[in-house]
């Protein structure tokens, strides 16, 4: 558990799921309303629970959701309702209506595209990003008050002992992830998405598997864009 921006906890869990290992990330923003982002594996939930207990008593959360419905970012979120009585579970719109209200013990909200929602002092926004990296649930969350970007998948790196926070570009691990694991969907509208990102101009790209990026978090996505571009242009070259 550290402090990657003024009260955002990154709750860490190195895996061996592949050589070299794996970490698994949750972020809980510890505010008046406090929100977790990804409840982490069902199977991992004592030692979710333990970690978020070091800052705030669990049944104080108030929000608890995800990018998209995976067992890694919501497979906790029935045994977390019932450690918190009074949290919502959250993602996007048609990821309630696909998944969350069906799996979840009680009513999801579903956030629309640039919804904004205070969760105390800050204030919260949510950006509804089909099928990028996956998932047509898939959506991101945006902390207006510390310009941190929750991307969930968006630049996964590999590797057990990765430290929290990371001014060295990530792009590079994340780009070997990629190509190992061809975990980006083959959307059209990817570079359309990214470059959206960009314009929020993050300055902390809070990654759910990986290190968190600090630095100019809209060009690294920028970056990322046309790199996504150029592999479909070459794509779309060898296929003519
Ligand atoms: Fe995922
Ligand atoms: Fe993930």
């Amino acid at each position: 558990m550290d402090e990657v921006a003024a009260g955002i906890y990154r709750i860490c869990t190195p895996l061996d799921v592949i050589p070299g290992g794996f970490t698994f990330n949750s972020y809980m923003i510890a505010d008046d309303e406090p929100l977790l982002f990804h409840t982490g594996y069902r199977k991992l939930f004592p030692i979710t629970r333990e970690a978020i207990a070091k800052v705030i008593p669990v049944e104080k959360l108030r929000w608890i959701g995800g990018s998209h419905f995976e067992g890694d970012e919501f497979g906790a979120l029935n045994e977390l309702l019932a450690a918190a009585p009074e949290a919502t579970p959250f993602g996007t719109e048609v990821g309630v209506l696909t998944s969350l209200n069906d799996f979840a013990a009680r009513p999801a909200r579903g956030f629309k595209d640039g919804e904004e929602f205070s969760v105390g002092s800050r204030r919260m926004k949510w950006l509804y990003t089909p099928h990028v990296p996956h998932g047509w649930d898939c959506g991101v969350l945006f902390d207006l008050s510390t310009k941190t970007l929750l991307c969930g998948d968006l630049l996964t790196q590999p590797g057990a002992s990765v430290p929290p926070v990371t001014e060295s570009e990530v792009l590079t691990a994340s780009e070997g992830m990629r190509r190992m694991m061809d975990y980006y969907a083959h959307a059209t509208s990817t570079s359309a998405i990214l470059e959206r990102l960009a314009g929020l101009s993050p300055a902390l790209l809070a990654c759910q598997h990986g290190s968190a990026y600090r630095g100019d978090g809209g060009a690294l996505l920028r970056e990322l864009a046309t790199i996504i571009e150029s592999g479909n242009a070459n794509l779309a070259t060898a296929s003519a």
